[in-house]
């Protein structure tokens, strides 16, 4: 059964790849759950299947095994089409590298997932330069990526993955690849709109110290997982 106000949840989900002698189960009864409003830290030695855990959380795969409601719904009914339709719509994503496109600028890589969705073009950058405005890169926005810092790209990819509104925000060690005082700016910003935008996030990391300051510790191990501090 569904419990209200769970936004995410995962029981007993099971994963792995490959056939055979070469298969590996990579998660096994799996049971993980993230009220409406929470910011969770995953961790966990590189391997050990956090990727895919957000993958199957963001419904960009699915598990072998088990059940995954999202906001109470169970999403292992739903074919491609309702799949997409729902990550679009209430998942936001971003990643250890910023996935900008290099041709647009600032402002048009944060335009463009609701230019696709087809939102005309003045009112989706009018919203891009809202949420540039929001991560402080107002005065960038015609700058292209490559005229960026790391810690920059990554703003604008943060300001990206809210330009759909979305309800969930999965975070892929997001500051992985930055240096010390650009991963806690970009991670003060993550959760500064996760509290302004009343999102659920999942972010995963390798840095304690960060995973330290979200509301809860999801730590997968090869053994299984467990929580600290919920
Ligand atoms: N698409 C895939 N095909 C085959 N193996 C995969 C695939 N995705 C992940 N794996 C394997 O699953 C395990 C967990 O990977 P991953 O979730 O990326 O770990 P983490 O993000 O914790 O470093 C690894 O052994 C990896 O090689
Ligand atoms: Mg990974």
């Amino acid at each position: 059964m569904s419990e209200p106000g769970m936004m995410v949840e995962l029981e007993g989900v099971s994963k792995g790849f490959g056939v055979g002698a070469a298969r590996v189960e990579v998660l096994t009864a799996l049971d993980l759950e993230v009220a409406e409003g929470r910011l969770l830290a995953v961790v966990g030695p590189s391997g050990v299947g956090k990727s895919t855990l957000l993958h199957l959380v963001g419904l960009l795969d699915r598990p072998d095994g088990g059940r995954i409601r999202l906001d109470g719904r169970d999403v292992a009914g739903l074919d491609g089409g309702e799949r997409a339709g729902l990550r679009n719509r209430m998942i936001g994503f971003i990643f250890q590298h910023h996935y900008l496109l290099d041709e647009l600028d600032a402002l048009d890589n944060v335009a463009l997932p609701l230019r696709i969705a087809g939102t005309g073009a003045a009112k989706a950058r009018a919203r891009a330069r809202e949420l540039l405005d929001a991560v402080r890169l107002g005065d960038r926005a015609g700058h292209f990526p490559d005229m960026l810092s790391g810690g920059e790209q990554q703003r604008v990819a943060v300001a990206r993955a809210l330009a759909m509104r979305p309800r969930l925000l999965l975070a892929d060690e997001p500051t992985g690849n930055l240096d010390r005082a650009n991963a806690e700016q970009v991670f003060a910003m993550v959760k500064d709109l996760h509290l302004l935008a009343g999102l659920t996030s999942i972010i995963v990391t390798h840095d304690e110290e960060l995973a330290r300051m979200c509301d809860g510790v999801f730590r997968l191990a090869p053994a299984g997982a467990r929580f600290e501090h919920v």
